[in-house]
């Protein structure tokens, strides 16, 4: 046991998820031990999120609250990290006077020198910078510590799309895909701590690209490491599918039959405005493409409501496409203005009718999400199991379309594939038992 300890909240997407488990192996590294009390910690990190308006308040206002839990206590070390660190940079500081360190999702690597560095010399810093190439090169090194089922790892960063509402282009850099070598050895080690799911992250993951492996090619290899049952990737952009990774859905009984394959918008017009670079029609015909090689595929989405210029008309349109799609799940969001990208100026729709076309979508999105659970009942599902429900009672596995099912049962393993008779639909969840 070290007698530094540090704690770690993670706000925002999986690659924040995935970045945090790094931040808490970088920290391991230099001897601190992780902590789940908060009031414990020597060193706080916050791995923030700036998608909406939202997400970012929300940073600030637990920074608030965390003051609080230290009123009569030593301070501790506080490390502003992921997306806000790197859109706000030192502005955070004005916003804050309880942060120390700055530190964006591409330079946190530095993070044990930067907490050495304060310790010393109780000066704060801020690092933005994009060097990913490094950063991959000191994660590399690092000792693996998580067992999980199911795993991410991070394979591609960055996006050049600059669709005009995102942030991302700005926070995360320019596209960049990591080594595909380097992939390979970490996925083996994770999968020497009980790992059998792989989930490949990227902002643009379809666009991976190391040398000629394509993303395509990756899963390939990654498929032929045999403790590996499991192969799913997220997120991607209705641009960046080659034929071979579309025919791999027929081919590769390891990677699952769930996409998740955001739209935004189902108006030709809007989706121009957004500048996401192809119509309605390119969409619903990369659909048809995945359906004819598997035709059980489901589809999972995101939606913006009310972008600037969005009409009756267009919000129509986003309606009939998800009910010519089916999507199994979804998330939909008011658009939320987001300073330095390119509509943040472009006049706002009122409030009131956004939130009445946020309701439809989410109505019939709802709607779909259960009927797409009811169809499960009284049949057969491949469910892998990943951990007992906090009470104990259950266990929680998912099946092969990426839906949670709950099973009592107290035979079941982690990291068990087995078949399950589902008994009972609700939304979000799924219950059955062993066949
Ligand atoms: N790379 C992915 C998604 C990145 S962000 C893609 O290309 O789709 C996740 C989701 O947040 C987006 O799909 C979008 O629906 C939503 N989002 C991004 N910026 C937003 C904004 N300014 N307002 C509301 N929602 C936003
Ligand atoms: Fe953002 Fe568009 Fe890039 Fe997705 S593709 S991360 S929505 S800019
Ligand atoms: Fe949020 Fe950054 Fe992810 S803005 S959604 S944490 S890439």
């Amino acid at each position: 046991m070290n007698s530094r300890k540090f704690y770690i909240k993670t706000f925002g997407c999986q690659m924040n998820e995935y970045d945090s488990n790094k931040i808490s192996d970088l920290l391991k590294s230099i001897s601190f031990d992780k902590t789940e009390k908060i009031d414990d910690a020597d060193c706080i990190v916050f791995n923030t999120c700036h998608i909406r308006e939202k997400a970012t308040q929300k940073v600030y206002s637990d920074i608030g609250k965390n003051k609080k839990i230290f009123k009569n206590k030593s301070k501790p070390i506080f490390v502003l990290a992921g997306c806000v660190a790197q859109a706000e940079s030192s502005v955070v500081f004005e916003k804050s006077d309880y942060v120390d360190i700055v530190v964006g999702p591409q330079a946190y690597h530095k993070l044990p020198n930067l907490i050495e560095k304060f310790k010393k010399n109780k000066k704060r810093s801020v690092d933005t910078n994009l060097n990913v190439d490094e950063k991959f090169d000191v994660l590399n090194s690092l000792k693996n510590n998580l067992s999980k089922v199911s795993s991410f790892v991070t394979v591609q960063e960055g996006c050049d799309k600059f669709c005009k509402f995102c942030v991302v282009p700005y926070t995360r850099g320019p596209e960049f895909s990591r080594n595909h070598k380097t992939i390979i050895n970490e996925i083996k080690s994770l999968t020497e701590n009980g790992t059998k799911e792989i989930i490949l992250l990227g902002q643009n993951v379809s666009a991976y690209k190391d040398e000629n492996v394509t993303l395509a090619k990756l899963i390939k290899k990654i498929a032929n490491i045999n403790e590996v049952q499991r192969i799913r990737f997220t997120t991607s952009h209705p641009n960046d599918f080659d034929d071979e990774l579309i025919s791999l859905f027929g081919e590769e009984p390891k990677l699952m039959p769930q996409l998740h394959l955001p739209v935004q918008s189902g108006s030709d017009k809007v989706l121009k405005l957004m500048n996401r670079n192809h119509t309605r029609d390119d969409y619903l015909k990369l659909i048809d493409r995945f359906r004819l090689t598997r035709p059980d595929i489901q589809f999972s989405s995101d939606f913006i409501v009310g972008y600037p210029g969005e009409t009756h008309e267009d919000h129509k349109d986003t309606i009939n496409l998800i009910k010519d799609v089916g999507f199994s799940l979804s998330y939909s969001f008011i658009y939320s203005q987001r300073p330095g990208t390119p509509a943040t100026n472009l006049d706002e729709i009122s409030i009131e009718i956004t939130k009445k076309r946020l309701e439809e979508v989410q109505g019939i999105l709802f709607k779909q999400q259960l009927e797409f659970n009811n169809y499960m009942v009284n049949k057969e599902n491949n469910v892998l199991f990943e951990n007992k429900t906090q009470d104990q009672e259950q266990f929680f596995g998912r099946n092969q379309y990426m839906v949670p099912v709950f099973v009592k049962n107290n035979l079941i393993k982690a990291g068990e594939i087995k078949k399950i008779f589902i008994q009972n639909a609700n939304r979000n969840n799924l219950f059955g038992k062993i066949v």
